[in-house]
């Protein structure tokens, strides 16, 4: 039953107020002051009389009359509805047992197309804590849109091609050797990397050397691309290492240097567009109509830059995955980067670039002093992820000395914690890691969701079977009940809200709301009561929180143990 579609056609229908406007704005009050809120701003200005005194006219009028609902009220410039209780008890909760875990999924998305464009960390750089934002965000949109019906197409546009990878190579083969790098992995490569850049400070000719070798790269020399396949292979291999243990999975790997042989078309075409110019000998396309600086498309030596591969990359996405969206999710400092390469599809004449949309995220910093860098200054994702494990299989040493699978348990509370964290707040929002704070089992924290569900498993377990049939759905009409039972209502609403702001943190958000509010219920509704009726529908209810924390969670990324 999807009560705000109902409202709007009975409003229409008996006191002819216009469906979209009460789609609209229909708002979910405080509790207190009901389920639904009308606001009369509008149709006060429209009629020329005083909000409340339209809100009292039509609340007069409604009483009585809709047949889900208790009474209709009105307070200030609103009109309150208030649900009928155990009807409402029975719409929802009957649904939820319905659906089971397809609860809140929905068609919306049916024969549309999302790319997402996500994690994409630079081959031969050290996985840090910044990519971490872009995997953990870039999987929960692409879990939620999935969930709403969208065909969605992850990518990892790999960092694997560039300047970068000349200069590289030149310095493995001054300083390194096959052994070091197999020995060392990215942190070699990443050594070798920093001293080339001290050592060309002294001695200049060394990017000459390294932009020399990139284009032997570009024209397919066997030799250097062989020392580029190796460092690809090494640093792959320590990728999906740590996307394994973060459940991140892709559809495709496909990095820069797959649009290797793309790129030429695209450069040709911006040509016979007449949008190329030559600016001290390399090629731009001017953007200042759209009040940007311009768009490099070739250097002056003939390469191609990162925005060249980002447009090759989209001619590509749009011929095989004909896609409504693409979602490139990187840290708010490439937010130039975006808008110029999405210009620049405006200005070819191609009106799908509006589908093109950048979804920035603020920075990560680290409690002072509690990790410790190595290489580069940047904190290691696998170092993260090892010291927020160690510390939950602590706590849970502490709390729980006695429980099986204490491993997988700490895996799940501890990598949990980590994406939890990551999407708690708005995107553009920096990101702190603590410890403490992200394994607070008390806290808004991943642990605290996770631990409610598993609660709620207890209770199931002890509770027994239920009989799903025969809900007397009288027995939840107490407050603790009915403010669970909003909750869980909204479900829908907020998977919705997530992708119209492509904004995970309104789900983690919610599903803290949730458990909060579920904890409350049975502290104060003793479950396992001696009446069969009181306790079955009781238990309904846990059944269905259990059954939106575990799934809510899912999308987020984490696993919910059935035991902590
Ligand atoms: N490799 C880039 C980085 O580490 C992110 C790539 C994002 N995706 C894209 N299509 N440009 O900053």
């Amino acid at each position: 039953m999807n009560y705000r579609h109902e409202l709007a056609n009975i409003l229409q229908e008996k006191v002819n107020i216009d469906k979209d406007y009460v789609m609209q704005s229909l708002e979910v009050p405080e509790r207190h002051l009901g389920d639904f809120a009308l606001p009369c701003f509008k149709l006060a200005k429209e009629q020329k009389k005083a909000p409340a005194a339209i809100a009292q006219e039509m609340a007069t009028q409604l009483q009585n009359t809709i047949p889900f609902v208790e009474s209709v009220q009105q307070a200030g410039p609103y009109i309150n509805f208030y649900l009928k209780k155990d009807d409402f008890a029975k719409n929802v909760l009957s649904e939820v047992i319905e659906k089971g875990t397809d609860y809140g999924s929905s068609t919306i998305g049916n024969g549309k197309t999302i790319v997402v464009d996500y994690s994409s960390p630079n081959i031969a750089k050290p996985f840090h804590v910044g990519h971490l934002r872009s995997t953990v965000m870039g999987q929960a949109l692409y879990n939620i849109y999935s969930f709403l019906g969208y065909t969605c197409v992850g990518v990892n546009h790999l960092g694997d091609w560039g300047t970068q990878f000349g200069k590289l190579i030149v310095a493995y083969n001054l300083w390194s050797s096959k052994e070091a790098v197999e020995e060392g992995g990215i942190a070699e490569l990443n050594r070798i990397y920093v001293k080339f850049h001290q050592e060309a400070k002294e001695d200049p000719t060394l990017d000459d050397k390294g932009r020399a070798c990139l284009l032997k790269m570009e024209e397919g020399d066997r030799e250097t691309l062989d020392i580029w396949q190796f460092f690809y292979d090494i640093s792959m291999k320590e990728f999906k290492r740590i996307y394994k243990r973060l459940g991140v999975d892709f559809d495709y790997y496909t990095g820069e240097s797959f649009y290797n042989d793309k790129m030429a078309p695209v450069v040709k075409e911006l040509k016979e567009k007449g949008l190329l110019q030559e600016s001290d000998g390399a090629q731009i396309v001017d953007l200042e109509h759209e009040g940007l600086p311009p768009c490099m498309i070739l250097r002056s030596d003939g390469a191609t830059l990162y925005s060249t591969r980002d447009l090759a990359t989209v001619f590509y996405r749009k011929e095989t995955f004909d896609f409504h969206k693409v979602l490139y999710l990187t840290a708010i400092d490439q937010a130039l980067h975006f808008n110029q390469f999405f210009k620049v599809i405006k200005l070819m004449g191609y009106d799908w670039w509006e589908g093109l949309l950048h979804v920035p995220f603020g920075l990560v910093t680290l409690e002072e002093g509690k990790l410790s860098t190595r290489e580069g200054n940047v904190v290691l994702m696998e170092d993260l992820l090892d010291a927020v494990v160690n510390r939950a299989k602590e706590i849970i040493q502490e709390k729980n000395p006695n429980l099986a699978n204490k491993e997988d348990v700490a895996n799940a509370v501890g990598i949990g914690s980590v994406i939890f964290n990551d999407l708690y707040n708005t995107r553009i929002k920096s990101v702190v890691f603590s410890l403490e704070k992200m394994l607070n089992f008390d806290g808004e924290t991943g642990p605290f969701v996770q631990y409610s569900h598993a609660r709620a498993n207890s209770l199931l377990k002890k509770g027994g079977a239920i009989d799903f049939a025969t809900v007397d759905y009288a027995c939840l009409t107490d407050e603790a009940a009915q403010n669970l039972l909003a909750q869980i209502y909204q479900y829908k609403d907020r998977l919705l809200e997530v992708t119209e702001k492509n904004e995970p943190y309104i789900l983690t958000r919610y599903l803290t709301n949730l458990a909060q509010t579920f904890n409350k219920f049975y502290q104060s509704n003793p479950i396992i009561s001696q009446d069969t009726d009181i306790k079955n529908a009781r238990l309904a209810l846990v059944y269905a929180t259990k059954n939106i924390l575990h799934n809510g969670l899912k999308l987020l990324g984490i696993n919910a143990p059935d035991q902590m």
